[in-house]
């Protein structure tokens, strides 16, 4: 038996070790290993055994597996047995920007970029599995936890989290996509149970789970902890046997969120790998050390034993986790990793460049003279706060932070640089809101008396990390701006006209103060690098080329989920009907002519651009076709910069309900100042097809379809009609 062990061990190091395992022979090993392994030892490695582990075999040196959140870094240690930090001095890392500023980027090839850093960063921290990226789609600005996701659009949503995922796993690290599916607000995230047709979680709420299981072939998927059809999403036989396992062939693990699981035999059987975080019975209170409770664990063992269930079943399962094993720590071929380095500060810095969203610019307020002996009034809470602590478990210990003033404070050195906070929140903390222990009459009158007699008046404001803000297990209370901003706003106009604003945040915001301000820039939650990339881009170092990843409307009630009342956004605490549909997003504006304030895909830049010379390689087309759309891109303006050319594809006379025009394609190309560009993309005609809810298929219409192509879904520059047969 130690021979046959040994050697099994010494066969696995030098398969791996030469790269030569070949899937079939990996899945032999993997079946061999199972034979060795008892019950027990096989149920073991089904659940945790720490807040952020799963046990190994020790017996047969199969190793644990160690976790970590994800997805704008790898979090700080957690201890053993409760969620305090472990204290370690050596687990600070880069902090990357969040999610939604990946997506404005509207540039896959940076996702890669950050993939691959944040991945080297899990793997120097000997992580296998990071705890993202999150792909829910952005469905009510009111979610806490929109900045983690990628927008509200499923075909951006997928173009970004492709390379993420294939950059994070070139470290042997496994990403783990989360949170699937339809977890789309914090309110009663534990249970709510959504309802929504067929064809709106096809169409809107899959494609980014797909896209990442499919072309990017995640390693790992994480369930949502809300039910789906009176199905906890943690054990959901059609999301997790039907769909993703049978349907999208995914070969790896299905991992809970933390407690999200809630029944043994659900468990067992509707496609559930590995249980964590789960309290003593996943519904009271948390007991020490309770890991053999879990719905995965004893019991599971007991019915097994008692033969109410199939003892196959765990046998799939520990496939499965040995599968992403030999993919991560036992793969002796995947790189060592690196943290901190200045190569990934720099990809940091990039994406929060390029993510950086120019929506106002008045009288071009930016960008401001970084070479003027201006005096600068730097205003609000948002330009010192540290973004990183908060927002529950995306927080982050990063080595450094950034902050937008100190960013400000090196960047203009011939200029006088005065704060003042304005407004004051209270500190960060879990599942409450903390009081500002500061007077707000005071702060107010403290600001506006920096701002009267500054050259230029810049104010930092926004949401924060902060409970009932952009942070996870609660949503947001109000549209509108916190902590008396709005307020503020308008004093602080009413005393200097030459005022622009920062938002900081995840998520749109409501914007009485519009008429009165020159200049917004939707600034997002930047990580390390914040202040160095606000400044770059403040300053016109960097010319802005960020597009909006979502819609934001005037109102709340313009919004498509909040236009149904209570049932649709939040539910009644049991039950949520998605009654907008398939009309999320700008897909509601465009088809009901509701005018956002900003829409979808917009974004300005210091120069103009036309695009011009837009064509599609034919009229017509078949069904296996691909059309090809071509265009130039002119940049009429002074000042270097990149445009994203985006092609929507719309349906009139539809046999079903339609939006009136969905993202198919975009491209984002540099031009230098004066000159002009050509590009193309294509979109392959089975791109265009609806969810046949009768067929439980994808069917493509034959008959007219309009290309609209423009540089944001409400600035489309021609149309262009096509048939399909
Ligand atoms: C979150 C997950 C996270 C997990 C572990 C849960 O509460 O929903 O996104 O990965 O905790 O921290």
């Amino acid at each position: 038996m130690k021979f046959v062990l040994y050697s099994l061990v010494m066969v696995f190091s030098c398969l791996s070790a030469l790269g030569q395992s070949t899937e079939t022979a990996r899945e032999s090993q993997i079946d061999s290993l199972i034979a060795l392994m008892t019950l027990e030892e096989k149920v073991a490695m089904c659940h945790a055994q720490s807040k952020f582990s799963s046990p190994g075999v020790p017996r047969l040196g199969i190793p644990e597996i160690w976790m970590s959140d994800g997805p704008h870094g790898v979090r700080a240690e957690i201890n053993w047995d409760n969620w305090g930090y472990a204290g370690w001095t050596n687990d600070s890392i880069t902090a990357f920007p969040a999610l939604t500023a990946l997506a404005s980027t509207f540039n896959p090839e940076l996702s890669a970029a950050y993939g691959v850093a944040v991945g080297e960063e899990a793997r120097y921290r000997k992580k296998d599995i990071l705890l993202g990226p999150g792909v829910n789609i952005y469905r009510t600005p009111l979610n806490g936890r929109n900045f983690e996701y990628m927008g509200e659009d499923p075909y951006l949503a997928s173009q970004m989290v492709v390379p993420y995922i294939q950059g994070v796993q070139q470290n042997g690290v496994a990403a783990c996509v989360k949170h699937y599916a339809l977890n789309n607000q914090e309110l009663w995230r534990g249970h709510i149970n959504v309802h929504v047709s067929d064809r709106a979680l096809h169409e809107i709420y899959l494609p980014a789970f797909k896209a990442a299981v499919v072309e990017g072939e995640a390693w790992s998927i994480m369930g949502a902890y809300n039910q789906f059809r009176g199905q906890h999403c943690c054990h959901n036989e059609l999301l997790l046997n039907d769909i993703l396992k049978t349907d999208w062939g995914f070969d790896g693990v299905v991992v809970t969120d933390w407690g999200g699981a809630h029944d043994t035999k659900q468990a067992a059987e509707y496609g559930l790998d590995i249980e964590m975080g789960t309290w003593t019975n996943g519904l009271t209170a948390s007991k020490a050390l309770a890991y053999d409770n879990y719905f995965l664990a004893s019991p599971f063992l007991n019915q097994i034993k008692a033969g109410d269930l199939s003892e196959d079943l765990v046998d799939d399962k520990v496939r499965r986790i040995l599968r992403l094993m030999y993919r991560t720590s036992m793969d002796a071929t995947k790189p060592l990793g690196r943290v901190n380095n200045a190569a990934h500060h720099a990809v940091a810095r990039q994406v929060a460049t390029e993510g950086i969203v120019l929506l106002k610019n008045e009288g071009d307020f930016f960008p401001i003279d970084p070479n003027q002996k201006l005096k600068i009034a730097v205003i609000g809470e948002n330009a010192t706060r540290q973004m990183t602590l908060g927002g529950g478990s995306s927080e982050l210990k990063a080595q450094f932070e950034i902050s937008p003033l100190q960013g400000l404070r090196e960047r203009y050195r011939e200029a006088e640089i005065v704060h003042s906070m304005g407004y004051a929140s209270g500190a960060p903390a879990y599942g409450r809101a903390l009081p500002s222990p500061y007077d707000a009459d005071s702060l107010k009158a403290a600001a506006l008396a920096v701002a009267k007699d500054a050259d230029v008046v810049l104010f930092f404001g926004g949401l924060n990390k902060n409970h009932y803000q952009d942070c996870e297990g609660g949503d947001r209370l109000q549209y509108g701006l916190p902590f008396g901003q709005d307020e503020l706003l308008h004093e602080l106009a009413a005393v200097n006209a030459n005022l622009g604003l920062v938002l900081i945040s995840g998520n749109a915001v409501a914007m009485p103060w519009l008429p009165k301000v020159k200049g917004v820039m939707q600034g997002w939650y930047l990580g390390s690098m914040a202040g160095y990339a606000l400044a770059d881009v403040i300053s016109g170092d960097v010319n802005p080329s960020g597009k909006m990843p979502f819609s934001i409307p005037k109102e709340l009630k313009d919004n498509a989920a909040h236009s149904f009342g209570e049932m649709s956004y939040p539910g009644d605490s049991i039950d949520q009907y998605y009654k907008e549909d398939i009309l999320v997003g700008y897909r509601w504006h465009d088809t009901k002519k509701v005018t956002p304030q900003y829409a979808f895909g917009y974004g300005l830049s210091y120069t103009d651009f036309a695009v011009s010379a837009i064509t599609t390689d034919r009229t017509k087309y078949s069904l296996t076709d691909e059309i090809t759309v071509s265009y130039a891109v002119a940049n009429t303006g002074k000042t270097a910069g990149a445009e994203v050319v985006q092609v929507y594809v719309g349906k009139p006379k539809s046999k079903v309900n339609r939006a009136k025009k969905e993202l198919k394609g975009f491209d984002k190309i540099t031009v230098e100042a004066g000159q002009s560009a050509t590009g193309s993309l294509t979109i392959p005609v089975s791109d265009l097809a609806y969810y046949d809810e009768k067929s439980s298929d994808w069917k493509v219409e034959s008959g007219s379809y309009v290309l609209y192509i423009g540089n944001a879904s409400d600035q489309i520059q021609r149309e262009i009609k096509v048939q399909i047969k």
